[in-house]
């Protein structure tokens, strides 16, 4: 009998972070495709689970995890076995590169959040984010990039102008260790109504070409809602590290949230995880948790999009009034349930983009 230590599921999970998933420097483990790991004596088979567009990429990632594995002291057998999600696939019909995707310069990550619906949280998980990552002692930029409803200002409580440079760019404001873009602090209010389609774009674009960011280690975008023009703008002119999707519980947010998945896909943004918002009502009398929008629908989801789900975030009052007040409620009060359904998905940001 060999005398090899056997495998375990955790050695076997280390062993699957030196696998890339094809494409990108990311292994497949940070990407939470890896769905199941058995292990029996020396016998190892593996599940991953998939919605990738790109054709290639099944027998690259079954080659290269097999390849690993067999490396991997004390295995006899490894089986990586494949699983599809089917109405992802179908959804997703071309691959376009990103051409003209840039990266910015002095910026690490640039994490957008995004959502198919309106009114979920999408600002509010974008700011109480950027917050959490702040917290975690990183350098944060937070972009507002919705130039008809921006919200971000309000939300982190400032009206200050943005500095135009010599050289024509703008400077950011800095709030509360973040530093902050938003349209609205470049736009009149009502200027930005009479905004259409075309116009719309390139101003996004240069919108974000301009910005002088500084040295930052992450840099949070906040995306109006929708999968319309100005998300694909977005992502096609800055090179994404991953998109985190927001949504709430019920059926109609998570159909919108399968389409939002499948346009970021098409563009090959990847999706770091999905955030359910609004999750239950935490009743601040008696501390019961009350499902308004159904349960279990966020973890649905993120199992057939093979994402993590990274947070969910409970409907208290304190979030919309922090919002209002233009104090998130990372910052004031850290220790509410929400607060800490931000910091764990910061702390998952920092874990899988090696923040
Ligand atoms: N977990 C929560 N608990 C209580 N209120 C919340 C919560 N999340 C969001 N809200 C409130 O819901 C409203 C909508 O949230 P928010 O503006 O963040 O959504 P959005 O997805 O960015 O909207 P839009 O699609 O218009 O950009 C805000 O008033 C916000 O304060
Ligand atoms: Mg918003």
């Amino acid at each position: 009998m060999s005398d090899l230590p056997l495998p375990t599921p955790e050695s076997v999970r280390e062993c699957l972070r030196s696998v890339p998933y094809p494409g990108y420097s990311r292994d497949i483990i940070s990407f939470g495709i890896v769905k199941d790991i058995a292990v029996a004596g020396g016998e190892v088979t593996v599940s991953i689970h998939l919605t990738s567009s790109n054709p290639d990429a099944p027998m690259r990632i079954k080659e290269d995890c097999e390849k690993a594995l067999r490396s991997l002291p004390g295995v006899t057998r490894a089986e990586v076995r494949i699983e599809f999600n089917q109405q992802a696939t179908r959804a997703v019909s071309t691959i376009q590169k990103p051409n003209a995707a840039t990266q910015i310069e002095g910026v690490r990550h640039v994490i957008a959040v995004a959502s198919g619906k309106g009114g979920v949280g999408k600002s509010t998980v974008a700011v109480n984010l950027t917050a959490a990552l702040a917290e975690l002692g990183l350098r944060t930029g937070l972009c507002d990039c919705d130039i008809y409803g921006p919200s971000v200002p309000l939300m982190l409580g400032t009206r200050d102008p943005v500095l135009p440079t010599n050289d024509d760019r703008i400077l950011p404001v800095e709030i509360s260790g973040i530093r902050l873009m938003s349209m609205a602090l470049l736009m009149e209010e009502t200027a930005a109504a009479v905004l259409r389609g075309p116009i719309v774009t390139r101003y996004t674009q240069e919108f974000l070409r301009r910005v002088v960011w500084g040295t930052l280690d992450a840099l949070v975008l906040d995306l109006p809602p929708g999968t319309g023009d100005i998300q694909l703008t977005i992502a096609q002119t800055v090179e994404l590290s991953g998109v985190i999707l927001v949504t709430t519980p019920q059926e109609v947010a998570l159909a919108d949230v399968r389409r939002a998945a499948a346009m970021f896909e098409k563009v090959n943004a990847p999706i770091l995880g999905l955030i359910e918002n609004m999750s239950f009502f935490l009743c601040p009398d008696n501390g019961k948790r009350y499902p308004i929008f159904g349960e279990g629908g966020g973890a649905r989801e993120a199992r057939r999009l093979g994402v993590p789900l990274l947070a969910q975030v409970p409907i208290e009052m304190e979030v919309r009034a922090g919002g209002d007040r233009g104090k998130p409620i990372v910052f004031s009060h850290p220790a509410s349930a929400s607060a800490l359904a931000f910091s764990e998905a910061a702390a998952f940001l920092r874990r899988t983009l090696d923040l």
